[in-house]
């Protein structure tokens, strides 16, 4: 049995540290660093992922960005700040995260000390999201309505955010509960946050999964194992249209032609009140490298034209219920 806990981001000496997901599960390697630059490559690459650890992070970042800076703060802060808003375009959380660090920024009146008022505010946001994980885990126990087989899609736990996890603590929490007995988990293409990442934390909090490729899970709602299915959130639009990974959709749709219940489980930092719908949600676009190779390993010709939305969009219409840290809200949904 593996040991369970590990951190998967921390600020220490200054510094945020935090494990390398690229990596994992096959080496364990953590990332230390107090450059904001350095910490926007990592949330480019996807070394630091998941909305809310990709906020915390970002909060940091944005901090960490005036540490020693004597002269000009306001420029190498605005700077640092287009820099971090320019990583990932999809979560909310990042630009959620950012925008409280130049609140305080903007009204500091110790402009010497500016540093320490920021980093507080990133610690307030940084411990604002373990509790609301918290929260959200304990309120997800009312959708299991006996001891159920669960799918999830993509990686919502200890490494997508700074606590224990939206989706994947509703299913820690079950499962410590009795409620949860088996885990299917979508692998997740073309970044394996399924069955590199989700796998990782089931087997080190010893709850029974198997891996599945995504496409394997509408014949696994036909022949009826599943009993629900619960993803995590980047974007949610005012009228409950929800992005997340892309095949979250396909998730969705599949639950719904096979009657079963689909959940969606995140902060309220994950709701975007300013986004009407989903048609107002911009997609990332990522790299065709990503698809067109496995790891170092390039599978197909080059020159082939690919497209690769990082996430999609599932209306809300399709969506039982979404868990936060206050309530489950049902639809119709207007936040
Ligand atoms: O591209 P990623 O790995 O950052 O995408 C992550 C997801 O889509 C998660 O489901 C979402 O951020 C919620 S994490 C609690």
């Amino acid at each position: 049995m593996m040991q369970n806990s590990f951190i998967a981001i921390d600020f220490v000496d200054d510094k945020l540290v935090y494990i390398n997901q690229v990596r994992l599960p096959l080496v364990e390697e953590y990332i230390e660093t107090d450059s904001y630059e350095r910490i926007s490559e990592s949330i480019e690459k996807l070394e630091i992922r998941g909305a809310p650890a990709i906020g915390v992070a970002s909060a940091y970042a944005l901090a960490l960005s005036v540490k020693n800076i004597l002269e000009n703060k306001d420029e190498v802060f605005q700077k640092a700040y287009k820099r971090i808003a320019s990583t990932r375009p999809t979560a909310v959380n990042l630009f959620w995260a950012i925008n409280e660090i130049k609140k305080v920024f903007d009204e500091s009146k110790d402009y010497e000390d500016v540093y320490h008022t920021l980093l507080n505010r990133a610690k307030e946001i940084h411990n604002d999201d373990i509790e609301k994980c918290d929260h959200i885990g304990e309120n997800g126990l009312q959708i299991f309505q006996k001891k159920s087989v669960v799918l999830t899609h993509c990686n919502t736990g200890k490494l997508a955010t700074a606590g224990e996890g939206t989706a994947l603590n509703v299913i820690k929490k079950g499962f410590k509960n009795n409620l949860v007995e088996f885990v299917y988990v979508d692998e997740t293409r073309p970044l394996l946050q399924g069955s590199r990442l989700t796998a990782y934390e089931l087997e080190k909090e010893g709850i029974p999964f198997s891996i599945i490729t995504d496409s394997t899970a509408s014949f696994i709602m036909q022949s009826k194992k599943i009993d629900l299915a619960i993803v995590g959130a980047d974007r949610i639009a005012k009228n409950g249209d929800t992005a997340n990974k892309v095949g979250t959709y396909n998730v969705a749709v599949n639950c719904s032609f096979h009657k079963l219940p689909f959940y969606i489980a995140a902060p309220t930092t994950t709701i975007d009140y300013n986004c009407k719908d989903g048609n107002n949600i911009i997609i990332e676009q990522r790299n065709k490298n990503e698809i067109i190779c496995f790891g170092e390993k390039r599978v197909t010709k080059e020159d082939y034209k690919v497209y690769s939305p990082a996430f999609d969009v599932t209306p809300a219409e399709l969506i039982t219920g979404i868990i936060t840290e206050k309530t489950i809200y049902r639809p119709p949904y207007n936040f």
